[in-house]
Parts: C-alpha cells; structure tokens; sequence
C-alpha cells in the first residue's frame, strides 16, 4: 500500500523513533535515519514518496528483493493455522525446510537446528563444537563479524568488539585474514606460498592442536571488505582441520542463499565444512531466523546423548514457513544464476570505472558479495579512510556516503570502503544505475587522489 506523508509527519515518524528508540553502533544524536515506508525488488521508498535503490540489499539479508508477496501469503498462511508451537513439537513447514535444506547443503549435511539469528547460530555451533570435540578453543580471523552477541563477538575481531571486550568470552584466537590486496606477508597471490595457511597452521600448534575445537570462516568474507580468498585457502584451512580433528564451522550468515553466486560460499571452493552457521538470506531478512546446520557425523552422536541446546524460537512455525518460500523463489526466479551472472557484469562494468576513477585501489565480488575500496594512491594502496576510522578520518568517506544518499541510494560505507550487494534479482539496467550514482559520488573522492 502506498502511503505519501508531508515532510512535517515524516518528521514526526523519525522523531518519534529517535525519542523512543536505541539505534546499533551509532551516536544516538546526529543521525539521520531514513523513514521507510515500502519496497518492491530492489528499491525502497521512504514516506514522502523518495526512492532509493537498495545497493545493499539492506545488511546484505534481503536477496530476493523487497515486497515479495508470496513471503506475506506464506506467512499469512501459517499463522492463520498456528503461529506458534513449542521446539519439542513438530510442523509441516519445519520438517519441509529442514528436508529442503539438506538437499542445498554441501553432501554430508544433513540436519539443521534453527535460531533466530546469526549471532545466534555463531553462539550455538561454538557451543555444539566444544560439547563435541571436548575441547575448548575456537580459532577465527581478525577482522571477521561474526555477530554481537557476547560470544558470536569475541570469535568475531571486527572492532566494533573493543568497546566492550574486557569481559569477552575466553578461549577464542585470532589469525589474520588472507587480504591479498594488502597481504600482511608482503606477497602477491601469483608467486606466495600461502603464507596465510602456514600462518594459521602455526598458530594452531601454539594453541596445541588438542585444545582447539574448531575454526570459524566465513564461506565469503562479508563487512571486513569482501576479503576473497585465495582459491586453495579454504580446502588448506579443511586440511588443518582433518589433520588435528578440528571442526570446520563455516559462517554462511552473508555469504549464504546465493549471495556469491551458489548456494553457499564455501561451494565455490568446493570444500564441506562440519557446520554451516546461517541466518540473513534463509528468509531473505522477511523474518528472523538462523541455523547451524550438521555434519552427518555430528548428529550421528546426539541419537542417544543430550543435545544442550535450547530457545523458545527455535524453528519458529511463521519463520519456517518465510524461508521455505524465500527459498522456492530463489530457485523459481533462477536468483542464484542470475547473481552468477549480474555479479560477472558488474565485475566488467568495474574495470570500465577503475580506467575512470583514480581513487578506485580494488573491487573484490564474489556474485553479488562486493566492495570497491578507495584509496589516496594506487601506488602506495594508502586507504581513503583508515581500518577502525575515527570520524575526524572519515571527512572525504562521508562526503563520498553523503553523495550516494543525496543520488536516491542506499549502501554501506565503512573506512574506505563501499559495498556492492544489491539483492540477486537485479537486472544489467539497474546495476548501471547504481554504478552512475556510485561513479558521481567516487568523483568526490578522486579529487583526493595523490600521485
Ligand atoms: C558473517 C556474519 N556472521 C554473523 C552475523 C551476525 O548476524 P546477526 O546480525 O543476524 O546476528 C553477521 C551480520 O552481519 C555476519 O555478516
């Protein structure tokens, strides 16, 4: 339904939040929300009738696109019949998605426990390695999110942790990221030895192999700047783990339901972790639900022992009932082909604009998963805007963010980067309509270039 408000009751929508509502990682003053009144695929419009063109598919989670009415009928469905029953009962919707699940899941995968969330499901498999393994380490990368919660945040390195890590949950180690761009080794992919393997294979014999219970990955980097990895990293990391019995706890809360092109990230490498944590795309963000999906082997244990797991969500009937259609229109819309596809497109029409734009140092995607980083000099890589910027840092990033908002378009940009997800049923039209806004506003910060 379309709803045009005047600018002074749009206003009041957004006051009225900013008094009664605490917003994520911001200053609670001095932000600007945008009132959202409705969307249809890749657009968004606020109440005053503004459209913007959803370049992030909101936090990366809406990958079928906004306003998808078959979502509302499904849901519409399951509550007129039940909207809730406890996790020791059992749906139709719940076994049907569990069953579809396995059936896109890497092969050995077959059984799924669901959340509602990504921190939550990060939380759940830790948990469920460490009961399994008996052990007690979890190993992650530096610059990973894995969620906000208090233990999704301390196997995550991301800072928005430091704020609050003095109380982190223990025994969790970090290694750097695979960053090709700016490899901490000083190498090029071309001609290293994957200093970046060893390095974790070293730090697990530090951490003693027998104490570590499992290492966490996301199947493609995400908001640490789609850092993607060298094509042999993942099935080295699966090799540690065989080689010590440590789990492979794959985090698929971006990366997952098509967003890179195939089901989950990790098949684009062709390697099958023990666990896929998930959540976002499973439901394409029209509700909330997560889940850690199982190795055969690890589920095998749990027919006659406890499993110590439990929410009063779990498998929520409503949600269930969400993700079962997300996921038959991920396949009747051919979204997962189609963000092959799109995502080679926008790598071509990105080299089109590196020619033009100075300050464009790198473009990394992964299908639809992509982040154009800005930098001062090609030569030197020198960011636009620093790692952990502080907001005096960010003058030239804001300006750039700025310029996107005021063209009708809505992405992230964190440090110096900019992201490129914009939900998997865009067509070439519209990615050159995102990228014509993207090139106005990397003007701004080409201005900026140094030689
Ligand atoms: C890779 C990854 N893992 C976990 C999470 C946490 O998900 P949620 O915000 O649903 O808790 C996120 C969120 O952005 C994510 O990108």
């Amino acid at each position: 339904m379309t709803t045009t408000l005047s600018h002074s009751q749009t206003e009041d929508i957004v006051r009225e939040n900013m008094d009664y509502t605490l917003f994520s990682w911001s200053k609670q003053q001095g932000i600007d929300p945008i009132a959202i009144n409705r969307g249809e695929g890749i657009y968004f419009y606020d109440y005053e009738g503004r459209r913007y063109i959803d370049f992030s598919s909101g936090l990366m989670n809406v990958n079928i696109g906004h306003g998808n009415q078959r979502v509302t009928e499904a849901v519409m469905k399951q509550m007129q019949e039940i909207s809730y029953v406890t996790p020791g009962c059992v749906t139709d919707v719940r076994g049907k998605l569990g069953k579809k699940l396995a059936e896109i899941s890497p092969d050995g995968i077959t059984k799924t426990f669901f959340t509602t969330g990504g921190a939550e499901s990060i939380d759940n498999a830790i948990k469920l390695a460490r009961l399994y393994t008996g052990r007690h380490k979890i190993i992650s990368k530096y610059r990973a999110f894995h969620g906000a919660s208090y233990g999704a945040m301390s196997a995550g390195g991301d800072p928005r942790k430091l704020f609050s890590d003095s109380q982190q949950a223990p025994n969790m180690i970090h290694v750097e990221d695979p960053y090709c761009y700016r490899c901490p080794w000083g190498k090029e992919i071309s001609t290293c030895s994957r200093e970046c393997a060893s390095h974790v294979e070293r730090i697990v014999e530090f951490e003693g192999p027998k104490n570590i219970a499992a290492i966490i990955i996301e199947g493609e980097s995400g908001s640490s700047g789609c850092i993607k990895y060298p094509p042999d990293y993942l099935s080295k990391i699966r090799a540690i783990c065989d080689k010590h019995g440590i789990l492979f706890i794959a985090d698929e809360v971006m990366s997952g339901f098509g967003r890179t092109g195939k089901w989950f990230g990790v098949d684009n490498y062709e390697v099958v972790p023990d666990m896929i944590a998930t959540a976002k795309g499973i439901t394409s963000g029209y509700l909330p639900l997560g889940a850690v999906m199982v190795s055969d082997k690890i589920a095998e244990r749990y027919n006659d022992q406890v499993l110590w797991l439990g929410l009063t969500y779990s498998a929520h009937p409503v949600c269930c009932a969400a993700a079962l259609e997300v996921l038959q229109i991920y396949e009747d819309e051919n979204l997962i082909d189609n963000t092959r596809e799109m995502g080679n497109y926008m790598n071509r029409q990105l080299d089109a604009l590196k020619r033009k734009h100075p300050s464009i140092g790198d473009f990394r995607n992964t299908g639809l998963l992509g982040c154009i980083e800005l930098v001062k000099n090609r030569r030197t890589r020198e960011p636009m805007a620093p790692f952990n910027a502080a907001p005096a840092d960010m003058a030239i990033m804001n300006k750039v963010a700025a310029k996107i908002r005021e063209l009708g378009m809505f992405t992230f940009v964190r440090w110096n980067y900019i992201f490129v997800a914009p939900p998997m049923c865009i067509n070439k039209d519209q990615i050159d309509e995102g990228l014509g806004i993207l090139s106005e506003a990397m003007a701004i910060a080409d201005q900026f270039v140094v030689n």
